[in-house]
């Protein structure tokens, strides 16, 4: 399943290749694009046909919103409405931290299509911080809308390969910027409502003690579990629609278990793939292998290795999938808990299995 970097539509970035991917784009076509967090499946935003094709490409439902994507923080005023003071104050201070990996969402300006909103009065915008990404962006100087490039509720994408794993036949090419620095989604944050804290709609690798001293204020975290409530909170300025379980899963049958658990015997049958977050590897018995996404426990590391390592275990090798769980107080002393909790989201998601044990 796995292919190479050979691939026909794996392009090297040059100044060529960026300026020809900036055609397709203008032309209506799809790219992968490569960002800081995960590739993204790109495409102008501003025209109703291209964003079509990436609801289309990814079999994405037509309810969940898409990110527009500018070279820098200027390019958003005509996407969005800031008529609050606020607002406004807001936006310069998470504006510091672009480019880079946080999404805001805001009320959303006439200019912006419905299909990328999904209907909804609130837009969600990201400067990403890839050279690549922002050479492109900053030349076609139109709002770009990507999901990550998977088709719908498979695992994210880090690298090319993975792009053209599961869409080679809906993109023109995919841009190489190598391995993702962050390779984990972007934080989104929501500053729509002036009379509501800046509030996390999807953990990400950003901690709420860096959002808080850049804005001055508290910073609210939706926890996971908040996240996937079936009806959002009535003052919610919108509920993350994407947000729903099993949204990162490989098809192998992936459950989560606890850190200090070792193999079962109902294994016996199977080969199992025990994936740790932490240790060595292979110093488990009782499982066809046994792997570690961090030795030293960095949760930096961990987050990196996740989605690359989920779409390695699930080529096929494997009838079943083990991996532990992150449990917040277990890594309280990793330090950013955005990021454990962004991590243990992730987990939840992947997990396929329904008597796999769940987190708060
Ligand atoms: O890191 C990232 O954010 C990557 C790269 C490519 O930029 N993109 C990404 O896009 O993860 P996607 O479509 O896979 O996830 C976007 C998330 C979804 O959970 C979606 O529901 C949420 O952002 N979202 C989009 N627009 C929204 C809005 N107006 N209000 C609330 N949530 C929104
Ligand atoms: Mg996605």
């Amino acid at each position: 399943m796995n292919s190479h970097a050979s691939h026909p539509k794996i392009l090297p970035a040059t100044p060529e290749s960026i300026r020809l991917a900036g055609q397709a784009l203008r032309d209506g076509k799809l790219i992968g694009l490569p960002t800081e967090t995960v590739y993204g499946l790109a495409a102008r935003g501003d025209q109703p046909d291209s964003v079509a094709k990436i609801f289309a490409a990814k079999q994405r439902p037509s309810t969940n919103p898409l990110i527009l994507h500018v070279g820098d923080a200027s390019a958003v005023h005509p996407l969005v409405v800031m008529d609050s003071a606020i607002t406004r104050r807001r936006f310069e201070a998470a504006s510091s931290l672009w480019p880079g990996p946080l999404t805001l969402v805001l009320p959303k300006s006439e200019a912006v299509l419905d299909c990328v909103t999904a209907g909804g009065n609130t837009v969600a915008v990201r400067v990403p911080a890839h050279p690549v990404a922002l050479q492109l962006l900053r030349e076609v100087s139109l709002p770009i809308a990507a999901p990550s490039a998977n088709v719908s509720n498979y695992v994210s994408p880090t690298r090319p390969e993975h792009v053209t794993d599961g869409l080679a036949d809906c993109i023109e090419w995919v841009l190489d910027g190598g391995v993702c620095d962050v390779g984990l989604e972007s934080t989104v944050l929501s500053i729509a409502d002036p009379n509501a804290p800046p509030t996390i709609l999807r953990e990400g690798v950003l901690s709420a003690t860096k959002l808080e001293s850049v804005f001055g204020e508290p910073v609210l975290s939706a926890s996971s579990s908040n996240m996937e409530l079936p009806h959002p909170p009535s003052d919610a300025p919108t509920a993350s629609p994407g947000l729903h379980r099993r949204h990162y899963s490989p098809r192998t049958p992936l459950r989560l278990v606890r850190e200090t658990e070792h193999a079962s015997p109902a294994n016996n049958d199977l080969r199992v793939l025990r994936i740790r977050l932490r240790g060595p590897a292979n110093s488990l018995s009782g499982y066809a292998d046994v792997w570690s996404l961090s030795a030293v426990g960095d949760p930096l590391e961990i987050a990196n290795r996740l989605y690359e390592t989920l779409r390695r275990a699930d080529s096929g090798e494997f009838d079943q999938i083990e991996i532990d769980q992150m449990n917040v107080e277990d890594w309280i002393e990793s330090g950013n808990a955005n990021l454990i909790a962004a991590i243990s989201d992730r987990l939840h998601r992947a997990s396929n299995q329904d008597d796999a044990p769940l987190g708060r």
